[in-house]
């Protein structure tokens, strides 16, 4: 195969697998760090290099869950509190090797709008879901649960300008990478002038 075609195959094949749908199997850390190393070379504007990642590993992983969930029943207002989602995120990390939370960091450079800064980490985040694609590991870009909230923020020590733009899970599947779906054809997203 050419280079050409197993990048495109890579990217064809990238697909979300749910955290329940990984089988516990632990990537090596050394992998891991592989995929931060690539997610380092996504563009960005003014080199501000904004991307920020947190990542839970080993034991690390089922605390940051336990956090996650006691952070939710602690931020949700009591008639919004749901007992499946407290467990959902309690559970989440039971077959997940690693989890990455992504962060946006504002530098300090005015130039730079933070709509740039967040597409930089949005090409970042990619590039680590398409590196493990490439070595057969399963990753699921979540913003669920209080992704958004403050509270995360102030638990992965970010500053209030500073976005977090997701958790990350990586881990492997047992079921095969199935095609994926898109609702509006492709033709419909472009316009050739
Ligand atoms: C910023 C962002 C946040 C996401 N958050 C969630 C989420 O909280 N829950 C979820 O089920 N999927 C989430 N997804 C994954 C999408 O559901 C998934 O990308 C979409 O269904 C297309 O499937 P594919 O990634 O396999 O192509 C998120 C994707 C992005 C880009």
């Amino acid at each position: 195969m050419s280079t050409a075609n197993i990048v495109d195959t890579v990217i064809r094949h990238r697909r979300s697998v749910k955290p329940a749908q990984m089988n516990g199997q632990k990537v090596p850390d050394h992998l891991v760090q592989h995929f931060l190393e690539m997610a380092d070379w996504a563009p960005t504007h003014g080199l501000t290099e904004p991307w920020y990642y947190r990542v839970y590993s080993g034991d690390r992983v089922k605390s940051f869950c336990q956090d996650h969930a006691d952070m939710y029943r602690q931020a949700i207002p009591a008639e919004k509190f749901a007992m499946a989602t407290y467990e959902k995120l309690l559970h989440n990390g039971d077959k997940v090797s690693h989890i990455l939370a992504a962060a946006m960091k504002r530098g300090d450079n005015p130039k730079i709008p933070e709509l740039e800064e967040i597409a930089a980490v949005a090409a970042s985040i990619q590039t680590i879901l398409l590196t493990a694609t490439a070595h057969g590991v399963a990753s699921f870009w979540s913003t669920g649960g209080i992704t958004h909230h403050q509270a995360m923020k102030q638990y992965l020590e970010l500053d209030d300008r500073d976005i977090v733009m997701g958790l990350i899970y990586l881990g492997y599947t047992d079921n095969s990478f199935t095609d994926g779906k898109r609702i509006k054809p492709n033709s419909e997203k472009w316009i050739w002038e």
